[in-house]
């Protein structure tokens, strides 16, 4: 006989095969006895990058290890997928949801969805615009705005205040694209020998980062380009190749600057192609499930809750990358 988490496990499924969603699962670990389980609905932007699979893992193994009853659903890069899974949660009666919001606005009426049956919304990663700021609980996340400014301060001290940048930017739309590039922006103001001369999306991936720096490459402004700025580390590794199959050297003749400090660009930045990785931490999963135990116990928490981040370069990569988790 069907037990009745297995049943509500089941509920889900169905709801988020509803709505069209692949790759939603629903994963339950069994909790302390006596102890009645939560169940977290995460709406998952997709798997555009390391850092988003390192997210993804450590949402899951956190939920796990805690017994929450995690049902996760993989909007595959999309907003109405998304929107979709939060509304297959409150139909489900989830205890809380969690959401990385793929863009910063068109969110407002799900949330307002959310808020009328009850559930509490957490913010993961990335935030959203809204009206009324009691729509979510909590904004946990890093701040795109000083990553950005810190991406600046290296490159205006590693070219000595004289560079032509091209930049890649993340989601249009996304809350990291718009403040890593406000940030970055903001540290170049007192610094008018570093100019960004082409900016562009490369949508948080290898293989578009890739194929813009290559478009970069080949413009009439190709020449002149010293310095690569990428909103995450997989669009710089992707244009760290089409700067090496353009016969230029990454790293040297263009300096590379990136943001989220996985282990491909440490690696990188120890083989000397890329510069500078300013980390965002990924591994949200004890931050979200923290809240999560806080909001079931009625504590109030603070409205945002920011993740903290280091800078790496060639002076201290090497030392971290044996015990780097992501
Ligand atoms: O929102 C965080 C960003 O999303 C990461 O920097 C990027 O790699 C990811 O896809």
């Amino acid at each position: 006989m069907m037990s009745r988490v297995s049943r509500r496990c089941a509920v889900a499924l169905l709801l988020i095969a509803a709505v069209g969603l692949a790759g939603a699962s629903c994963t339950r670990a069994p909790g302390p006895p006596g102890k009645a389980v939560v169940r977290v609905g995460f709406a998952q932007i997709g798997a555009e990058s390391d850092w988003r699979r390192a997210n993804t893992e450590s949402i899951r193994s956190e939920a796990k290890a805690r017994g929450i009853d995690l049902v996760f659903a993989d909007a595959q890069g999309k907003q109405e997928n998304q929107i979709k899974a939060i509304r297959a949660f409150i139909a489900q009666g989830v205890d809380v949801i969690a959401l990385p919001p793929v863009v910063e606005t068109g969110f407002e009426p799900v949330l307002r969805e959310a808020k009328a049956a009850g559930i509490p919304v957490v913010l993961t990663d990335r935030a959203v615009e809204v009206s009324d700021p009691e729509l979510y609980v909590t904004f946990i996340g890093a701040d795109f705005v000083e990553e950005g400014r810190q991406a600046a301060r290296w490159l205006v001290e590693a070219s000595g205040g004289a560079a032509k940048v091209v930049e890649l930017q993340g989601t249009p739309g996304s809350a990291p694209a718009i403040a890593r590039k406000q940030g970055f922006e903001e540290g170049l103001a007192a610094h008018p020998g570093v100019t960004i001369i082409k900016s562009q999306s490369g949508e948080f991936t290898r293989a578009k980062g890739r194929e813009v720096m290559e478009a970069f490459l080949k413009s009439p402004e190709g020449p002149s380009i010293t310095a690569l700025y990428a909103h995450n580390d997989d669009m710089a590794l992707g244009a760290i190749q089409a700067i090496q199959e353009a016969g230029k050297k990454p790293g040297v003749d263009i300096l590379v600057v990136s943001i989220d400090g996985v282990r491909p660009a440490f690696e990188a930045i120890v083989e000397g192609s890329l510069n500078c990785t300013v980390e965002c931490n990924p591994l949200l999963g004890p931050f979200l499930f923290d809240v999560v135990e806080r909001i079931k116990r009625g504590e109030v928490v603070e409205k945002r809750i920011v993740t903290p981040a280091r800078v790496f370069t060639s002076d201290n990569a090497a030392a971290e990358l044996p015990s780097r988790a992501y």
